[in-house]
C-alpha cells in the first residue's frame, strides 16, 4: 500500500457521514428522535422510517435508530465528559482515527469501545440500506467480488453463513483488507475499522467496512423473533449497493 492509498483509506474510514449532509431525512415520525447532548450527535436516517418495509419494519427502525443508536451516542458523550480533555470537543473523525484505531486505548476504555463502535457502525449501517435496494452489485465491485469470492452467489452464501454463525450480538461485514475483499464477523459493537488489515506495507493499516449487517437481536426481534435467518434473507432486499460501490471506488481509485 502506498502512502497515498493509506491516506485515502483513512479518509474513507472516518467518512461515515459522507453522504448524510446532502441526504434529506424523510421521516413519518410524529416525535423527533432524542438528541443526546455532547460533541457526538445522532445522524438522521437518510430515508423514512417505513422506507424499508416490509423487510425491515417501521417500529424496529424507530427503536433501532431513535433508542439504540441514540443510546450509543448519549453514552459516548457521557464517557467523553468523564475523560480528562484539554482540547476542543472530539469530532466523528477524531473518534475513528484516534480512538477506534488505537487497540491500547480501546482495551483501557471499554465504554468508548462499545459506544463509539456502536455509533460508527450504525452511522454506516443506515446508509448501507435503502428503499427498493437489493439485487447485485455491478461494475468494478462486481468484478472484485468475482475475483475474491468466485461469484456473487458464493459471496452472498458465505456472508449469510457468517451472519448466522455470529454467536450472540455482533455484525457480519464485507471489508476492504489491504486490497482484498473479505468477509469478517465482529462481536458486540467492535468495528472492522479497529481490526488491523492483513497486508501491512508502510505502516499500520486497518480494515475498511464496505457493507455490514447488524445481527443484534434489537435489529430484528420485533418482526422476526428468534428467526435470524429470515431477517438476513429479507435484509438482502434492502442492501444499498450504490453506497457500497461508492466506498469501494474511493479505495480503488
Ligand atoms: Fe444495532
Amino acid at each position: 500500500m502506498t502512502r497515498r492509498q493509506a491516506i485515502k483509506t483513512t479518509a474513507l474510514a472516518s467518512a461515515a457521514f459522507a453522504t448524510l449532509p446532502g441526504a434529506i431525512a424523510q421521516t413519518n415520525s410524529t416525535a423527533p428522535a432524542a438528541t443526546p447532548s455532547g460533541p457526538f450527535t445522532l445522524p438522521p436516517l437518510p430515508y423514512a422510517y417505513d422506507a424499508l418495509e416490509p423487510h425491515i419494519d417501521t417500529q424496529t427502525m424507530h427503536l433501532h435508530h431513535d433508542k439504540h443508536h441514540a443510546a450509543y451516542v448519549a453514552n459516548l458523550n457521557k464517557a467523553w465528559e468523564q475523560m480528562p480533555w484539554g482540547g476542543p470537543p472530539p469530532t466523528f473523525t477524531y473518534l475513528v482515527e484516534n480512538w477506534l484505531k488505537d487497540p491500547k486505548f480501546l482495551s483501557e476504555n471499554v465504554t468508548i469501545r462499545n459506544n463509539g463502535g456502536g455509533h460508527y457502525n450504525h452511522s454506516l449501517f443506515w446508509q448501507m440500506m435503502k428503499k427498493n435496494g437489493g439485487g447485485e452489485p455491478t461494475g468494478d465491485l462486481a468484478k472484485a467480488m468475482n475475483a475474491n469470492f468466485g461469484s456473487f452467489s458464493t459471496f452472498k452464501d458465505n456472508f449469510t453463513k457468517t451472519a448466522l454463525g455470529q454467536f450472540g450480538s455482533g455484525w457480519a461485514w464485507l471489508v476492504w483488507d489491504g486490497g482484498q475483499l473479505k468477509i469478517e464477523p465482529t462481536p458486540n459493537q467492535d468495528s472492522p475499522v479497529s481490526q488491523i488489515a492483513s497486508i501491512l506495507d508502510g505502516g499500520l493499516q486497518f480494515q475498511i467496512p464496505l457493507l455490514g449487517l447488524d445481527v443484534w437481536e434489537h435489529a430484528y426481534y420485533l418482526k422476526y423473533q428468534n428467526k435470524r435467518a429470515d431477517y438476513i434473507a429479507a435484509w438482502w432486499n434492502v442492501v444499498n449497493w450504490d453506497f457500497v460501490a461508492e466506498r469501494y471506488s474511493k479505495l480503488k481509485a
